[in-house]
């Protein structure tokens, strides 16, 4: 299908990216459907949609016109066939779990129009295993948005072993249509180019407190105000949400090894339900103010630490093909928004150090 012939999206998933996505596409101009399993969750998603276009409006980034026409675009539903029955486009946003996505797409390759494409916004599951449940594994390729997406540039595209390059010039030019910049990951491998930075980085972070190396505060001080990230690192993980980040190590621990265990710290808030924003609750409480970060709390080993664990994921990168230094760069600055590139920020620290302290 040519991007041109593309008007009716469907968005499986109203949780934190599902409606941010939903939105997205529906500011672009296009008809949404926007499915979750229960009534109580797409209403959700769909009141997330209601604020976020309201906050849009109220500071004048669209006119109270668009934001009331981006809505009525929007239609929240539950039953999968009425979702899919008619899409050019699935882009796929449930949980992150290799099984709940095979059970939906098996289920959604029954409903939707023979010619739709599916696009999974998996954070770092195999695309290749993921389009061998669809009937279409030529039509299907990751669509990875970032958090929240109303305001990341960045969409990864990623290749399957079986997606046609006419599916991946598709949903290119189907993202760049939503205002977005996509970048072309070479390599179906876990986490893709930013989570693969990210996540670790996140890890590290928690590893860091668990060993009482530092506090939160210290951390996230160091993350914000010394490596100069927008977020700090345990502020970012409630930003995510904690679960998501965990099972994305989860899977990295099994498909990349033991660097990559999940700290316990995370599993603790999963286990606890206090998984971030989306909850109210997680490193921070959102219920009483949120992330308070201090300016002035951060150390030089916590910085060298994060920066270390940054290099090695932007070298394993680089190491097994997946993305050269500047698309990493650009990739890690469009969707976390970074000041410099992690490659960049890495050179400029020197890379002697940062080796010794990974050998550490
Ligand atoms: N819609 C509309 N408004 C929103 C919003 C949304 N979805 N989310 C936040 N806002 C509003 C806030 O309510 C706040 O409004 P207020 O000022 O009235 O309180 C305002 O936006 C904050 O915007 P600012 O521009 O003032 O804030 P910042 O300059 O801090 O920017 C940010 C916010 C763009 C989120 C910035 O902190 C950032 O770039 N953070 C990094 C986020 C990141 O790394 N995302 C990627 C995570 S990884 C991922 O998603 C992949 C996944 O697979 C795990």
């Amino acid at each position: 299908m040519d991007s041109e012939e593309i008007e009716r999206i469907a968005v499986l998933g109203a949780g934190n990216m599902g409606h941010g996505i939903a939105e997205v596409a529906a500011l672009a101009g296009y008809t949404v459907t926007m499915r979750d399993i229960n009534e109580e969750f797409v209403q959700n998603g769909y009141d997330q949609i209601e604020w976020s276009l309201d906050k849009l409006a109220e500071k004048d980034q669209i006119s109270r016109g668009e934001a009331d026409s981006a809505l009525d675009r929007v239609t929240p539903v539950v039953d999968l066939s009425e979702a899919v029955g008619d899409a050019d486009v699935v882009i796929e946003a449930v949980p992150e779990k290799m099984d709940i996505k095979k059970e939906v797409y098996r289920e959604v390759a029954e409903h939707a129009p023979s010619e739709a494409i599916f696009a999974t916004n998996t954070s770092s599951l195999s695309i290749t295993e993921l389009s061998e449940v669809s009937d279409r594994p030529e039509q299907f390729c990751g669509m990875h948005f970032f958090n929240p997406p109303v305001r990341m540039q960045l969409v990864e595209v990623i290749s399957g072993a079986h997606t046609a390059d006419d599916t991946l010039d598709t949903i290119e030019a189907l993202a760049e249509s939503m205002g977005k910049t996509p970048v072309r990951v070479r390599k179906d491998s876990p986490g893709f180019i930013v989570n693969r930075i990210l996540v670790p980085l996140m890890n590290e972070a928690a590893w860091i407190v668990r060993g009482d190396d530092a506090t939160v505060a210290e951390v996230d001080s160091t993350t914000k105000f010394d490596l100069g990230l927008p977020m700090g690192s345990f502020e970012l993980a409630d930003q995510v949400g904690i679960d998501v980040g965990y099972h994305v190590l989860e899977y990295m621990h099994q498909e990349l090894g033991d660097a990559y265990r999940p700290c316990p710290l995370l599993a603790e808030k999963v286990e606890a339900e206090n998984l971030g924003k989306k909850t109210g609750k997680g490193f921070y409480d959102y219920e009483n103010g949120g992330a308070d970060i201090p300016t002035d709390a951060g150390r030089d080993d916590v910085a060298e630490r994060l920066l270390a664990v940054v290099a090695n994921e932007v070298a394993g990168l680089v190491d097994a093909d997946v993305a050269d230094p500047d698309a990493i760069d650009q990739a890690v600055k469009l969707g976390a928004g970074f000041p410099d590139g992690p490659a960049k920020m890495a050179d400029d620290h020197g890379l002697e150090s940062l080796v010794e302290t990974l050998d550490e």
